[in-house]
């Protein structure tokens, strides 16, 4: 019991130091007092990085939904598990028991194997924030589907390519979803993606917006019905420890959509330890994560995580500016929420707003603030502290990844004392390394480097879905032995992490994760375009914005030059989603090359940054001339 809730300094540095002296013994003692499992593992942890091969607790069964739900029962049945949130102020808010919540889950879970859906299978959940969602997801882990979450904002081909990339056999979407003051038709765009996906059997359809859409015959199927018709109990598959628990995809700096998986036994652990800290999460309070379940946030830290808890989870359909920019506060306030966890780009959006946004509101139920997702820069910070904490919550700025599955640099509230823009101090059981770029270690501290991760830990992703070698060349070759992060970070004279941004060709947009790749190659399908590419530049809402340098075709040299632009970004959208449209649209006469052919982006970022007074050497380039009539025009 003692190492599951850590309360103050010492202790954290006591079951630090515990948990990576003897890592499994740790882990082993966590794992067997704080969950249920239908058989124990035969061993804690195998793991070769050079493979790479993790495997925790081997040999051991369960079902993380019993976890999650039918072991609450006897305690909470009547307890608030979910609270949803709609879109619109005026439509009541739902408070789903544990009772009601495992009831419609074994329901949904029926409504699943009756369709055909076996263990093992992939089904694609392309739903807004509704309760349904939560249900689907819980359902797939029951009956031990795998389950592949889309993002109800990509787009038709962005939807399509992640359905095919893991075959999924059924899609389960509704008819559409609310977003502030806008209607989106979801079933349109899932009809359009199915016309390129031929493995889709079946697409379940819950009503939402009551819009107007067309059912397929023989393949589109409205949920409720289903669901009412379904028996109420459902016995949780055995699951063993290493199963796929679901995919997840997230941008690579090349190439296609990276498909990570995670796993069940290891998942559920580190998930549900990590949420109980780094929110300090006691009996009865209310917990509100503001992230979409489309992202690793939602999935580990409003469905997972929490629910393992036994907690209040709040799952809120809207956005932060509708009916206007104090509906954050106005949900803190009538649901009394206790934990807050938001984004860096949402704090920035609303700190530009007047305060009378905030103070209208009673925020004193607040006693955790969180954010995720990029670095939170220094004014954000403070705002977040003094407006929405009034200095009195601590922020726990916590750092991770779509692939690490939980939060790996954090303070601990009320336990580690904070400084603004550092995420401070590894989570228990973390080791962390800063490399230098010959790949040894940087000892000491004020250093900085590449983040590496030395060690395994239970929530790490196994594999890129259907392709194992791209996980170790992405994450195990470049430091030998460490999983690569893709950030800096620097470490300072007490120890504490900052993390600096990414170091690769990933650029985080209002703390969405994009990859360059796939944007110039969307833009190079325009038929006026030859080459693109695309960098990163600092926007005060969105941390990052996109800023495209484009050379046009002769053909494109004779059109009007703001509709190609419009053209561009209506590609972009078409193939990724609105997310990755560009701020900034410069076109150039060529783009400055190594003499390998290898565009410097370096060389971009710092003109689009309109930081050009250092731009290093660039006389070894195949093309110096380029850069001097790129910065003569930049937007
Ligand atoms: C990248 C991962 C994991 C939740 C959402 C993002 C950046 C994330 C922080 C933070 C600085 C952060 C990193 C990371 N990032 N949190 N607290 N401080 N940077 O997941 O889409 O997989 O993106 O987000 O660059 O590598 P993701």
């Amino acid at each position: 019991m003692s190492n599951y809730h850590i309360k103050h300094l010492e202790e954290y540095f006591q079951v630090y130091r515990k948990s990576v002296q003897h890592p499994e013994a740790f882990w082993e003692e966590i794992a067997e007092e704080h969950f249920v499992w239908r058989s124990k593992w035969d061993r804690v942890l195998s793991w070769d990085f050079t493979k790479p091969e993790v495997k925790w607790f081997e040999g051991a069964e369960l079902n993380i939904t019993e976890n999650c739900l039918d072991r609450h029962l006897p305690t909470k049945r009547n307890s608030t598990a979910i609270i949803f949130e709609p879109n619109d102020p005026q439509e009541e808010a739902q408070h789903i028991t544990y009772g009601q919540l495992h009831e419609r889950v074994c329901r949904m879970a029926n409504v699943l194997k009756e369709s055909g859906i076996n263990k093992g299978d992939r089904v694609c959940v392309y739903l807004p924030m509704i309760p349904e969602l939560a249900y689907t997801v819980l359902a797939c882990a029951r009956i031990g589907a795998i389950h592949s979450v889309v993002f109800a904002g990509f787009s038709s081909n962005a939807l399509a390519a992640r359905i095919n990339d893991c075959d999924c056999k059924m899609v389960v979407t509704s008819d559409g979803s609310f977003r502030g003051n806008k209607i989106i038709d979801l079933k349109g765009i899932v009809d359009a993606a199915l016309e390129d996906c031929p493995g889709v059997e079946k697409v379940l359809v819950a009503k939402r917006t009551g819009g107007k859409i067309t059912m397929k015959k023989n393949r589109d199927y409205w949920l409720k019905p289903l669901l009412n018709d379904a028996y109420a109990d459902n016995d949780a598959e055995r699951m063993k420890a290493e199963d796929p628990l679901f995919i997840l995809y997230t941008s690579g700096s090349t190439g296609k959509p990276k498909g990570m998986v995670h796993t069940s036994g290891g998942y559920m652990v580190y998930t549900a330890y990590t949420f109980k800290n780094v929110f300090q999460y006691r009996e009865g309070d209310v917990y509100w994560c503001t992230a979409d379940i489309g992202w690793i946030t939602g999935h580990s830290y409003i469905i997972y995580g929490p629910l393992a808890n036994g907690a209040t989870t709040v799952m809120f359909e809207g956005v932060p500016s509708y009916p206007d920019y104090g509906r954050f506060w106005a949900v803190v306030e009538k649901h009394k929420v206790n934990q807050f966890y938001t984004a860096p780009t949402a704090i920035r959006a609303l700190a530009k707003e007047n305060l009378e946004y905030v103070e209208k509101y009673d925020l004193s139920s607040l006693k955790v603030l969180g954010s995720v997702g990029e670095p939170i820069n220094e004014e954000a910070w403070h705002w977040y502290n003094n407006n929405i904490g009034h200095g009195k919550s601590p922020i726990v700025d916590t750092w991770w990844q779509t692939e690490t599955g939980g939060i790996m640099i954090t303070p601990l509230p009320y336990v580690t004392p904070t400084t603004p823009t550092y995420a401070t101090l590894p989570f228990i059981g973390i080791q962390p390394a800063l490399m230098d770029e010959e790949g040894n270690e940087i000892m000491g501290i004020q250093v900085d480097g590449r983040l590496c991760i030395k060690f395994p830990w239970p929530s790490m992703a196994r594999t890129i879905w259907g392709d194992h070698e791209r996980y170790r060349d992405t994450y195990f070759t470049a430091y030998k032995n460490n999983y690569f992060t893709g950030d800096g970070a620097l470490r300072d004279e007490v120890g504490y992490y900052r993390i600096t941004g990414r170091v690769d060709d990933v650029i985080i947009v209002s703390g969405h994760n994009l990859g360059t790749a796939p944007i110039e190659d969307s833009i190079n399908e325009h038929p006026a375009v030859a080459e693109s590419a695309i960098v990163g530049f600092p926007h005060d809402i969105k941390g990052n914005a996109l800023y495209g340098f484009v050379i046009l075709k002769e053909i494109g040299e004779a059109r009007d030059r703001d509709n190609l632009r419009k053209e561009i970004n209506q590609q972009i959208t078409e193939h990724i989603g609105p997310i990755a449209k560009l701020d900034k649209i410069q076109f150039v006469p060529g783009l400055p090359k190594t003499r390998s052919g290898k565009i410097m982006r370096r060389i971009l970022r710092k003109i689009a940054s309109k930081d050009t007074e250092n731009l290093g050497d660039i006389s070894t380039l195949l093309n110096p001339e380029v850069v001097k009539e790129i910065m003569d025009n930049t937007l």
